[in-house]
């Protein structure tokens, strides 16, 4: 399996902590088991920036980093070995494990971690934490600092500065190590596969969840635990609506299928929209459509490039989608002044793509001191412009409505331009087409 080595988990922590303050601590917890219903649990998905830093897969785990600390800088609190649980939930490290597999410096008991890490905090200056964005774990922070406040008669010093992790940690994250773009070419490869089988096993009278099955097949056969995101399969209409995830109704023979699916592989995901004719061939609508959307995507990739900023993709889109609809007669003037106006909205009502990363819709920021991003070597990021004519589109001819188009794939910048790590799956409308002719 391809995975995030183990040195990767060290350069990340030791980066992070030359950006801290001298006399500083950092502490994050890992994501809390959810519960589906009474005594049945959701699969386990560790959060993403406690995952980053650690790779550490378990729940009831803190990560503190102390930068400088002499008897050591990197401490997890984790459950321990437990001989019952694991005969029933499965192994443990315990806190040997967290030492010798995972690479802390200490570890402890998460049971003990009222009364140890009170010490730790004790006597540093700022304290960062993902604020916020965890009730429980915020209040539980309080205490901690409360308890060392209770302690200042006898000469304990609680910090007096509390600053947000993410602001550090996030734009890290948004740059792309080697080993990471390996891993999301690995599960791009992966979602490739599935949209290449969901194709092919396309027919009128099977359901939207008959394909997202085939989808499914090749996430797990490929290695993948889940979907990086709730799988879409959007038939006819429901193409239309974006994050349509009831994925229930027939497909129908003339209709659209659109699908929006990608896996994740070590915390790594990957998103992939094709959208296809159900019996495998376009009629003249949906290709006219179709192929507008493909251009615009082809012109958003050739404004991706260090140096360009983010915004540009998007506006490549908006240009050649605004004009190929003004050519279809579904939209009528001037193309600047139809951009100007945003007349093109009804039709395409989304940005032309997001940053991507341990989380589907990434983090990082968009715009720096009010301008938009520059693109720099390993951002990744995907590109997905649509067109949606709505089924109650009045101002358009019956033939257009419910023509729902996406086209998405996933890209790193590069040092020329971009990767794209979704390539192995088709979309110029003769291979769709070849491909699924072969499969009948
Ligand atoms: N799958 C959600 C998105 O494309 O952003
Ligand atoms: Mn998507
Ligand atoms: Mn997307």
């Amino acid at each position: 399996m391809i995975h995030i080595p183990k040195a990767e988990y060290i350069r990340r922590r030791k980066a992070l902590m030359a950006q801290m303050v001298p006399n500083s601590i950092a502490i994050l917890p890992a994501a809390a088991v959810a519960i589906r219903n009474r005594d049945v649990e959701h699969v386990y998905r560790q959060d993403s920036d406690f995952q980053y830093l650690s790779g550490f897969p378990e729940p009831e785990a803190v990560i503190v980093l102390m930068p400088g600390r002499q008897h050591g800088e990197y401490v997890l609190f984790c459950r321990e070995r437990n001989a019952e649980r694991e005969l029933w939930d499965g192994l443990r490290a315990g806190t040997e494990g967290a030492v010798r597999d995972f690479g802390a410096d200490d570890a402890f008991p998460i049971t003990d971690i009222d009364d140890i890490l009170p010490g730790l905090i004790e006597g540093r200056d700022r304290v960062y934490s993902a604020m916020g964005s965890n009730a429980e774990f915020d209040r539980h922070l309080m205490e901690w600092i409360n308890v060392i406040r209770s302690k200042a008669h006898l000469g304990a010093q609680p910090p007096n500065e509390f600053v947000a992790l993410d602001h550090l940690l996030h734009d890290m994250r948004l740059y792309k190590s080697a080993a990471e773009v390996k891993v999301m070419r690995e599960a791009a490869r992966i979602s490739c596969a599935a949209h290449v089988r969901a194709m092919q096993a396309s027919r009128a009278g099977l359901h939207e969840f008959s394909l997202e099955a085939e989808l499914d097949y090749e996430f797990r056969k490929g290695g993948a635990k889940m979907p990086a995101y709730g799988s879409i399969v959007a038939a006819g209409r429901n193409s239309c609506i974006l994050h349509y995830q009831q994925n229930d109704a027939l497909l129908k023979d003339g209709d659209l299928v659109l699908i929006d699916a990608g896996c994740e592989i070590d915390c790594y995901a990957s998103d992939i929209t094709r959208t296809w004719p159900v019996n495998g061939k376009f009629s003249p609508e949906q290709k006219a459509i179709y192929e507008i959307v493909l251009a615009s995507q082809e012109a958003a990739f050739a404004q991706i490039a260090p140096n360009k900023h983010w915004n540009q993709a998007h506006e490549a889109t908006v240009q050649v989608i605004t004009a190929g609809l003004v050519r279809l007669g579904l939209l009528q003037g001037d193309v600047d002044e139809l951009i100007a106006s945003e007349a093109y909205k009804p039709f395409y009502m989304h940005r032309a793509g997001h940053w991507l990363g341990m989380d589907v819709h990434d983090v990082g920021e968009y715009k720096v001191g009010g301008e938009w991003r520059v693109l720099e070597v390993g951002m990744a990021l995907t590109v997905e412009p649509g067109i949606y004519i709505s089924p109650d589109n009045q101002n358009v001819a019956k033939k257009w409505r419910g023509i729902g188009v996406r086209i998405e794939d996933d890209v790193v910048v590069t040092k020329q331009g971009c990767e794209i790590l979704t390539g192995g799956v088709p979309k110029a409308v003769a291979e769709i087409e070849a491909l699924m002719a072969a499969a009948r």
